[in-house]
């Protein structure tokens, strides 16, 4: 199902656009597929922006060229995975903990496709999903308190082996269980306002369109159905 949404959004990538390169299983679909299509020839020139060091190394294992924001004006196609996607095509982002550098990605690229199987599908967000929340590490104390005060309950993400997880740019990741968030809107605000919060899971406008797959295929969704 990953493959069949990665293939379908794929078919918008023409030869000779920067790409944002999306972090996570689904994405890394998306990479290998241009990769395939760079080497077949039906694609040429293009190249992507990654949005983690692990789309970067997987870009370099499938051959596609990485180019940096620094280079470019304006990335033409994003794509990109999520975690949860309401039917406004409103996100949660950053399971993979990532979610920084795909919302600076997301944001400098003019058009966003975002791909997923349909267990993303959620008819209000929080219902699946926590809210990843990118922090300062000496902030973690008191974002943390700031996050119950919201109603959330917030837990330090830590690797497997119980050490902590640093994102890629070594700050710490306050995962925050709202349950079904009302106001998605004002919760972003209020995240972004809070000093030490670096950034937040929310990816409220930047989703242009989303192609969901199921067992029966692949189908495309855009804002309010
Ligand atoms: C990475 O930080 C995330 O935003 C991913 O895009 C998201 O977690 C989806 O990952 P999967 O495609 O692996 O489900």
């Amino acid at each position: 199902m990953k493959l069949a949404a990665a293939r379908a959004a794929v078919e918008a990538v023409e030869s000779g656009m920067i790409l944002g390169l999306g972090s996570g299983s689904t994405a890394e679909q998306a990479i290998r597929v241009i990769g395939e299509r760079l080497a077949n020839g039906t694609l040429k020139n293009v190249r992507g922006v990654p949005t983690s060091r692990q789309s970067a190394a997987l870009a370099k294992i499938h051959n596609v060229p990485l180019v940096s924001l620094d280079d470019v004006r304006a990335i033409d196609l994003d794509v990109d995975g999520a975690d949860e996607i309401d039917p406004e095509l409103r996100l949660i982002k950053g399971g993979g903990g990532a979610l920084l550098y795909e919302k600076i990605v997301a944001q400098a690229s003019e058009r966003v496709i975002i791909i997923a199987d349909d267990s993303k599908l959620s008819p209000k967000l929080g219902t699946k999903y926590f809210v990843p929340v990118e922090t300062v590490s000496i902030a973690r104390a008191p974002v943390e308190r700031f996050l119950q005060t919201l109603g959330a309950e917030a837990a330090l993400r830590r690797r497997s082996d119980g050490s902590l997880f640093l994102t890629d740019e070594g700050n710490v990741l306050l995962d925050a269980t709202f349950g079904e968030i009302d106001d998605p809107e004002r919760l972003a605000s209020e995240l972004k306002a809070k000093s030490g919060v670096v950034e937040h899971g929310l990816f409220l406008e930047e989703a242009d369109v989303a192609i969901v797959a199921d067992v029966s295929g692949a189908r495309e969704l855009t804002r309010g159905g």
